[in-house]
């Protein structure tokens, strides 16, 4: 999004310091006090290359500095050079702005043109998806909002586990125990159990491991009874998905998976092969990653069967050849940070220069009460129960601090689901997570219930002006210093949302959410939106119309909904 003021800033600078206009517009801060002013200007950067004092070049900008309709004053601070902006002529510009483009505030078209691939959830079949399953499932959604606010083309992959020998293990087990009940009622949970008892009988009698291997070679083989099974398997498991999906507010542009690439193994090792990478040890075939201090890749085993590691850079290279992205994200837990690392190399060694556009967004696990909650390890707490569980806990707070609200159970899904997803988003991906269920619903604090209400407040307050929103009202009239700190922070969303995407990072949104409804808050309490004089209240109005618009925005890219009431 262009800023005008900031342009102005930069066109008067650059010829002073020799750094282009870009540059300028890149280093420009603002002040944290805005008595100091708007927008400051590092004087350090141009030091060098002037062989100025920092200090000096501040005072001399400040003095060469010519007023325009825009940017008012200039005045040195320190190294800094500060600058002031017109606030009628700011209230103006981002007010109109927000108004203009409603639920497309925020966005730009800096992606036109590129194609963004964001792979992410990919549980495995015959599971049910566990609670830690929403960190990749929530961040992923977020960066298809954030990318597409930026304007690029999204393509979002949700890439089943849905190959390997675990489910010839699994069809064994089914061709031992299971009957057409175990496909009934809660079907996964009735195939996991019996994968769970063959195994545990395979480490008494190691021939039923044989057996499953058998089932899987049958499974590659394409015989029509295994092929009919796995099937029916993976229906049964994408229903279970898809339910969770829907209450969570997901879709994919691509439902794919490991399965997929079986028939594309050949040609990929092929490939592997000609480039002189892969090469056979004790009857496996390997590349070889010692030279880059990495343990080798495992491309097929002695037994013939291919692997994980086979088939994501075979998938890779399918995308790539299908969509030539700009980026390819893969929203994987931290545990795989080793195998992401190992395909980017392979793919770089293999010759295929958009390797350095694949990344790993990996983040931290999340503690449900202290615990490690990993399909693993720790016990699986299913995440269709935790949803539920917080649409019914929020039900009960919404129906106390509202009585009478008519909606009560659309309104209760958007804040206990936003809630959770609030909680996963809200800080750095990297950084662990704690499930604390008073934590994560409460009004107060850094939640989505806040975020939520604080949006729900301004549209009542939209509500009981009753009038429709002024286009131009006096913007002379917005005069209080929270208003200005208001509309510097609408000014910044933009940047926010770019931030995000360079970071594959939505927890900049989340923090920019829970700062804008800061000032809000503190705005609120000072000042009366509603009050006396038409012409002051036509201008609140409006910003408060377009804070609401921003904080709705917000909320959408990180995959919330903002409920009018609550
Ligand atoms: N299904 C895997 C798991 O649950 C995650 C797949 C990640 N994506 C990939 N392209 N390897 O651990």
């Amino acid at each position: 999004m262009k800023n005008p003021f900031v342009s102005e800033i930069a066109a008067q600078v650059a010829p002073l310091t020799g750094l282009s206009p870009a540059e300028i517009e890149y280093a420009l801060t603002v002040p944290p006090d805005a008595a100091l002013g708007d927008y400051a200007f590092p004087c350090f950067l141009p030091a060098k290359t002037l062989r100025r004092k920092p200090a000096d070049i501040a005072a001399d900008l400040a003095a060469k500095f010519q007023p325009g309709a825009l940017v008012t004053a200039a005045r040195a601070e320190g190294p800094y050079a500060n600058f002031f902006a017109d606030r009628p002529a700011f209230a103006r510009w981002i007010l109109s702005r927000a108004r203009a483009e409603g639920d497309r505030f925020g966005g730009s078209d800096e992606g036109v043109g590129k194609t963004v691939i964001v792979e992410f959830s990919s549980p495995n079949i015959a599971k049910h998806l566990g609670v830690h399953h929403i960190r990749s499932t929530m961040i992923g959604n977020a960066l298809v909002k954030i990318y597409g606010a930026l304007g690029y083309k999204v393509v979002s992959i949700n890439f089943l586990g849905d190959w390997g020998t675990q489910f010839g293990i699994l069809m064994a087990a089914f061709r031992k125990w299971g009957d057409a009940t175990t496909l009934e009622g809660d079907a996964v949970s009735n195939l996991n159990a019996l994968y769970v008892r063959y195994n545990a009988a395979a480490k008494e009698d190691p021939a039923l491991r044989d057996e499953g291997r058998a089932w899987f070679k049958r499974l590659e083989d394409g015989d029509s009874e295994a092929v009919a099974l796995w099937q029916q398997f993976r229906q049964i498991s994408l229903a279970e998905f898809e339910k969770v999906y829907e209450l969570l507010g997901v879709r994919f542009d691509v439902l794919s998976g490991e399965s997929q690439y079986d028939r594309h193994m050949p040609q990929t090792i092929e490939r592997l092969e000609k480039a002189g990478l892969a090469r056979l040890d004790q009857g496996a075939l390997i590349v070889d990653l010692s030279a880059q201090k990495m343990p080798p890749v495992l491309l097929r085993k002695s037994d013939g069967a291919t692997l994980y590691d086979t088939r994501d850079v075979a998938a890779a290279e399918d995308r790539w050849n299908t969509y030539r992205f700009a980026r390819m994200i893969y929203v994987v837990g931290g545990e795989q940070q080793l195998h992401f690392r190992q395909i980017f190399t392979v793919l770089g060694l293999m010759g295929y220069p958009w390797s350095k556009d694949c990344f790993h967004v990996h983040f931290g696990i999340l503690r449900l009460g202290g615990e490690k909650m990993s399909g693993r390890q720790g016990k699986v707490v299913m995440l269709r129960d935790v949803l539920r569980e917080a649409v019914e806990r929020a039900l009960k707070a919404v129906t106390e601090k509202n009585p009478a609200l008519p909606n009560k159970e659309e309104i209760a899904a958007a804040v206990g689901i936003g809630a959770v997803v609030f909680n996963d988003l809200k800080r750095g991906r990297i950084k662990d997570v704690d499930f604390d269920w008073d934590a994560v619903l409460s009004f107060e604090g850094e939640t989505g219930p806040y975020v939520q209400y604080a949006h729900a407040r301004m549209c009542s307050i939209l509500r009981k002006h009753g009038l429709p929103v002024a286009d131009a009202p006096d913007w002379t009239l917005l005069r209080e210093p929270e208003e200005f700190a208001l509309l510097k922070a609408l000014s910044v969303f933009n940047a926010a949302i770019r931030r995000a995407a360079d970071a594959n990072e939505p927890s900049v949104i989340s923090q920019y959410l829970l700062d804008l409804c800061g000032r809000f808050s503190t705005y609120y309490h000072k000042h009366k939106v509603l009050g006396e004089d038409p012409a002051l209240t036509a201008a609140r109005i409006a910003l408060v119309d377009a804070v609401r618009q921003t904080v709705a925005n917000g909320l959408a890219l990180l995959g919330m909904k903002a409920p009018e009431e609550m």
